[in-house]
């Protein structure tokens, strides 16, 4: 389906991954690149610095999700790999795009309405600690897209729209020199995946506090495993499965043999919730198991994480450039 395309994935350099992204977003972008024609993956840290401002944290946020593409089997001979900051084609094509950049189009989107919703419920003025690189953060996130003649977007539901401004300002700028000067990109939403749950049962999400951290130490992860929520009920007692928090996070993670014997064990009465915790324990071990080691190696071999950058940035930069150059010479009239 994507074999033929340009696909383009980027990942904010904001915090430790949980379950639920490295199931709905790390893996399915890591096949992405086996599929591709070709396969753009970046860490996106001219997005994080509007939030982050702490360097060593930013140096951390950057360093880990490295990490963890690269241990959870990302390819870098079929993806290119690299990070925003290294490709200084992306902020000038930014800059030529402001130029195109309804200021409207920015009052829209909805990381700027969010953070605006905030303020007022608190009170404070509208704007209070927005700062110009969240309020025009679409228009770089175009940038990221265009730069590459992007097909395909691969993004969650939140993100689609953001998409959408980078087709809108692609079009404006083809419409106005009345040739095909940007690729209009689409975007790729994947319905299937499921909704994985926290903790506590509502959807698994940093800002619940109820998240599984993708490489928790064994021992964090045994107990935050068993604090997943269940009820009183003896073990004889029949259950239907669908309706226990244990076993819909299983679902997510064991293969369909597996997940069949927790089913009928829970429906039989045979499995209590202190086994079934465990069944979890298990599956979320083994399926990290190969990653974590991987993950570790090169936390303390970063170097080579380091050159792996470096040869991906010498990668997507020709093509970015391409890109820059095209549009100056349209705008510019060179
Ligand atoms: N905005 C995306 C997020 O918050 C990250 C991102 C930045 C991105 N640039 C992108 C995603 C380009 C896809 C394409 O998750």
């Amino acid at each position: 389906m994507f074999e033929d395309k340009i696909v383009l994935t980027g990942v904010k350099p904001t915090g430790h991954p949980h379950l639920a992204n490295y199931l709905g977003a790390i893996k399915p972008a890591i096949a992405m690149g086996k599929q591709a024609k070709q396969h753009n993956m970046f860490i996106a840290d001219y997005h994080a610095i509007n939030a982050v401002k702490d360097p060593a944290v930013l140096q951390q946020g950057i360093k880990e999700i490295a990490c963890i593409y690269l241990a959870c089997g990302l390819d870098t001979d079929k993806s290119i790999f690299y990070r925003q900051s290294d490709i200084p084609e992306i902020p000038e094509i930014t800059t030529i795009l402001y130029a195109y950049t309804p200021k409207g189009l920015m009052n829209k989107s909805h990381a700027y309405k969010a953070s605006v919703d905030k303020n007022r419920e608190a009170g404070k003025p509208d704007d209070d600690g927005i700062n110009m690189g969240l309020y025009t953060y679409p228009t770089l996130m175009a940038a990221d897209i265009l730069a590459f003649d992007t097909d395909v977007v691969p993004v969650g539901k939140d993100q689609v729209q953001h998409v959408e401004i980078a087709r809108d300002i692609a079009g404006a700028i083809n419409a106005h020199y009345n040739k095909p000067l940007l690729k209009q990109p689409e975007f790729s939403v994947e319905e299937n995946i499921a909704l994985i749950p926290g903790l506590d049962g509502r959807k698994m999400s940093k800002s619940y506090g109820n998240v599984i951290p993708l490489f928790a130490e064994p021992k964090e992860l045994k107990k935050l495993v068993f604090a997943i929520q269940t009820d009183s009920r003896p073990m004889e007692e029949p259950k239907d499965p669908e309706g226990i928090l244990v076993y819909q996070i299983y679902k997510a993670v064991a293969s369909v043999a597996k997940q069949q014997e927790m089913a009928e064990g829970l429906k039989q009465g045979k499995l209590g919730y202190g086994h079934i915790k465990n069944m979890l324990l298990d599956a979320i071990l083994e399926e990290t198991k190969e990653s974590r080691e991987k993950y570790e190696y090169y936390m303390s071999h970063f170097s080579e994480v380091e050159g792996l950058l470096e040869n991906g940035a010498a990668k997507a930069r020709p093509l970015a450039r391409r890109t820059l150059e095209r549009l100056k010479d349209a705008v510019f009239g060179r």
